[in-house]
């Protein structure tokens, strides 16, 4: 096994030579016991002491960066990994295009830098907090596992954040990691920064849904921070993304797999009329209308994280080198977009319309397009699984001023297909939009946990193939007696 130069013979792995950076060294140390509290507080709820088949990241080879094996969590090896340094690496956008990479946090920039990594790890210990109670529900141990694999990595994210804050910003850069063990998922004195990471978690399809849309917009913006000007940002961020693929798989194939459970029990039972709703329950599996109302809540929810779709914020990071855009480098124009229009749909007299704005405001709108484009991808993904069991419906994603808390449509009503509403419309059509109260109750009414290894809830089909390729019942978690 390659494991490049990752030191694991202090009690943090890590390839950033942390055993001759005393100070940084000691820093992590003593935040580690507060980190494990936390984890052991706030971390999966009664399952500490299970043996878990986990990956470990102990390389940044792309080709064999991880090892699997059985863990109990807390003894999981979070470590601080930073993709290679490219050689004479260029600031890729903004006001500085083309100098040398910044390799120590640009002091002019300095608050603005910090409030970017802060907001980032903010999310990483928010999504543990949600799904904290999700291992005793589980549909099958190989779910289970993914669960908890998700959190581990979510984890060491956070450790990743909290290098970046040590190392680089000194003392208001322990403080802030001290914060980020303080907040909590929606707690109402202390919570965490952004909405859609203090809203619940409560059940497998939530789960599902939310590393599919929520992760996918931490992919979005962990492309947007790998172009950072400050490269050990960049550095931390591109190792990130390897880990957080697993995320969406795990997410997209969640979701998959409910879909398939739910058109095979269709087509067994007769049933054509994916609305027959009732009678589809009744074969204990989830109706298409309530998956669509899930994908519905949880891809409005992740929109707002984009924030407002004109934002001078979001000019002054780009324009800073510190933040850029999804796939910067590819992208074909000066990167500096003093004279350039982005289109940015907007309310206007009562009309939603688009209207060019100056590419520079408009960078969280262009980063939201390239999300969409991504999420829909993932939807012609499961609409192939429907088509394929011959059952007629398709999943839509909705119209992006439909049930939003942020930006340009807060203030109104529009339905899935974009038509401006009043109050009474509205309350006419949420019951069919988003989950109501029964939708939830019925899902949470499916939510067993079954531990049989190679078993599987009713409502879920079992994976094509098994993580590290074990076989059908491999026994993922070995449950502490
Ligand atoms: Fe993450
Ligand atoms: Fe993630």
């Amino acid at each position: 096994m390659n494991i490049d130069n990752v030191d694991y013979t202090t009690k943090i792995p890590n390839n950033v030579n942390l055993a001759e950076d005393r100070q940084v060294l000691r820093a992590l140390e003593s935040w580690h016991p507060g980190y494990i509290d936390w984890w052991m507080d706030m971390g999966p709820e009664g399952f500490q002491d299970a043996l878990v088949y986990l990956r470990t990241a102990v390389s940044v080879d792309p080709k064999g960066w991880a090892k699997f094996d059985y863990v109990k969590m807390p003894d999981y090896r979070w470590g601080i990994l930073l993709a290679p340094r490219e050689d004479n690496r260029k600031i890729p956008f903004g006001r500085h295009y083309g100098e040398p990479a910044w390799q120590e946090v640009p002091g002019e920039y300095r608050a603005m830098l910090r409030r970017l990594v802060v907001i980032q790890g903010d999310t990483e210990p928010a999504s543990v907090e949600q799904q904290r109670h999700l291992g005793r529900t589980a549909p099958s141990l190989y779910d289970m596992r993914n669960v908890f694999q998700v959190n581990v990595e979510e984890g060491r994210h956070l450790w990743a954040m909290v290098y970046i804050l040590q190392k680089y910003f000194g003392r208001d850069g322990r403080e802030e990691a001290a914060e980020l063990l303080q907040r909590r998922s929606g707690s109402a004195d202390k919570p965490r920064m952004l909405g859609a990471f203090n809203e619940a978690t409560p059940d497998w399809l939530s789960f599902h849904m939310f590393t599919f849309f929520t992760d996918r917009d931490g992919k979005m913006q962990l492309e947007s921070l790998a172009q950072s000007g400050f490269d050990p940002l960049s550095r931390t961020c591109r190792f990130m993304l390897t880990e957080e693929a697993h995320h969406m798989f795990v997410g997209e194939t969640g979701v998959g797999r409910t879909i398939q459970r739910t058109c095979e029990a269709m087509k067994a039972a007769g049933i054509e009329d994916p609305g027959a709703v009732e009678k589809i329950r009744a074969l204990g599996v989830i109706d298409l209308p309530t998956i669509q109302k899930k994908l519905n809540l949880h891809y409005t929810l992740s929109l707002d994280l984009f924030g407002s779709e004109v934002s001078t914020n979001a000019a002054n990071t780009f324009t800073a080198g510190l933040k850029g855009r999804f796939q910067e480098i590819k992208i074909e124009d000066d990167h500096r977009l003093e004279n350039a229009v982005y289109p940015v749909l907007k309310l206007v007299d009562g009309e939603i319309k688009r209207i060019d704005e100056p590419a520079l405001t408009a960078i969280n709108m262009r980063l939201r397009d390239d999300y969409t484009a991504d999420c829909q991808r993932g939807l012609d993904r499961w609409n192939k699984i429907i088509d394929r069991t011959g059952v007629t419906f398709k999943l839509e994603l909705p119209h992006v001023g439909f049930h939003r808390q942020i930006g340009e449509f807060k203030n109104v009503k529009i339905s899935p297909t974009g038509k401006l509403l009043d109050e009474t419309a509205w309350n006419r059509g949420k019951n069919a939009w988003l989950p109501s109260a029964d939708d939830g109750d019925y899902i949470a009414s499916l939510m067993q946990r079954v531990v049989e290894p190679g078993q599987f809830a009713s409502w879920i089909a079992p994976p094509r193939v098994g993580i590290d390729n074990k076989p059908g019942d491999f026994e993922y978690v070995k449950i502490a007696a």
